[in-house]
């Protein structure tokens, strides 16, 4: 038997709740979409994605305007809930839960027995578990003995941005309950709008599929960054020794880079090392590995500087990654700050922002050009994101000044 849901409201309007909301609109259902951010809610309610993403504007407008999708600042009643709320960390790295717990905790007012409620957020091990005590405590009415009258499961998402439209619907889905009949009910509600397979779990493994796979990722990138800083101590280029190991059939060795940066793989290790001292030694060296990858840059950029005699720099790329105008915990931009801070004339080209954000733009001697002004602006260029326009570049444009290719992209034209 399956469950059949009519109305969906997602908390939490962000590069997660947004696409699974006017995706699931798409598919048919009532959404009500919540964020506390009014001005999310009002650009929600004209038709408008408050981030770039492709498809995503055409999906959004088309779901409100067939009247399937409308956005709130508080919890509506709904079938199902889903949280998609941030979980960043605290200064110590330890995850902070308090989003989860306040969205958690703000739909206890219009939770009504039968409910499915799924977790998204990316959360430390146990977490399901946990704010099923926030029902215990606030609703006893929803309370049967050790049982509840709603169903609860972790769902982890893993879309990759530039392509969350299509994968949010081609990818496989894990879906863990808190009791198995509340993974089966998650299946029911991700098969909706799912076409990838949707795999039934528990809830703490199907939390830990999340971690381990941003973790993983995390430790293979950290392998070509050291790959990267050994070979080029000794003048070998990383990019060519990589691709010649590659061709042993059982081995696959990541691009080297400027470091992690992004909301998931810079963060989310840590949650399994915070949680686990003392059993997370490669994940927590592989962290420091990404996490000093900016430094060893900046240091290649300056001697570059100093061997050019000039402070004139070009930094190509702010995002975290390719493609994408996400510049959260960019490695890039803390690259671009601290030139800054060093006294160099930075012209910074991100061909997916129209602004500086405030901590560039404080920092007064960063300015957002074009590919061409940046060039004539400076005597250096360093390539901090394979964008792909700056693919275009050619050898005649760089030449006569000295390039720093972080990511690998311009090998031969250097
Ligand atoms: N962005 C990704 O690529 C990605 C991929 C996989 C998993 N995740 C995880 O998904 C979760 C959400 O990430 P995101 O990138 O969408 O974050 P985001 O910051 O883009 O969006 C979160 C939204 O939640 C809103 N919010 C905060 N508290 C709220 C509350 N109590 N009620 C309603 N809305 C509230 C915020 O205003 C914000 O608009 C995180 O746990 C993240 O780790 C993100």
């Amino acid at each position: 038997m399956t469950d059949k849901f009519e109305s969906v409201c997602v908390l939490g309007l962000g590069y997660i709740g947004l696409p699974t909301a006017a995706t699931l609109a798409a598919a048919g259902l009532a959404v009500k979409g919540v964020d506390i951010r009014t001005d999310v809610v009002d650009a929600l309610n004209a038709g408008d994605a408050h981030f770039s993403e492709p498809d995503l504007e055409l999906l959004v407008r088309g779901a409100v305007e067939s009247g399937k999708l409308k956005a709130y600042t508080k919890p509506q009643p709904a079938d199902a809930f889903i949280i998609t709320v941030p979980t960043p960390m605290n200064g110590d790295k330890s995850p902070d839960m308090s989003f989860v717990d306040a969205a958690m905790r703000s739909l206890m007012p219009v939770l009504a027995p039968g409910n499915l409620v799924l977790l998204e957020s990316t959360s430390p091990l146990g977490t399901t578990a946990s704010i099923a005590g926030i029902v215990r405590e606030e609703r006893p009415d929803l309370v049967d003995g050790d049982a509840l009258k709603i169903s609860l499961a972790y769902c982890p998402e893993r879309i990759l941005p530039g392509q969350m439209v299509r994968e949010l619907v081609e990818n496989d889905r894990i879906v863990g309950g808190l009791m198995p009949e509340d993974a089966a009910r998650a299946r029911d509600l991700y098969k909706t709008f799912v076409h990838g397979e949707v795999h039934q779990t528990d809830a703490i493994t199907a939390e830990m599929v999340k971690l381990i796979e941003n973790a993983y990722r995390d430790v293979n990138i950290a392998f070509a960054n050291e790959v990267a800083a050994i070979g080029e101590t000794h003048g070998i280029d990383p990019w060519e020794a990589i691709s010649l190991a590659n061709r042993h059939p059982r081995v696959n060795i990541l691009s080297p880079g400027p470091g992690v940066g992004g909301h998931c793989i810079a963060v989310d290790p840590w949650f399994l090392i915070t949680q686990n001292p003392g059993l997370a030694g490669l994940m927590n060296a592989a962290r420091s590995v990404n996490d000093g990858r900016p430094e060893t840059i900046v240091g290649k950029i300056e001697a570059a500087a100093e061997a050019a005699g000039s402070k004139r720099i070009a930094c190509l790329g702010l995002a975290y990654k390719p493609n994408v105008d996400d510049l959260r915990e960019s490695p890039a931009l803390e690259i671009v700050r601290e030139l800054a801070q060093r006294g160099y004339d930075v012209s910074a080209v991100e061909p997916h922002v129209d602004a500086l954000p405030s901590k560039l733009a404080e920092a007064g001697s960063v300015t957002l050009r074009s590919l061409d002004d940046a060039f004539g602006a400076s005597d250096v260029v360093a390539l901090l994101v394979a964008h792909t326009p700056f693919a275009d570049v050619t050898a005649g444009m760089l030449g006569g000044k000295a390039v720093v290719d972080a990511v690998g992209l311009w090998r031969r034209q250097g």
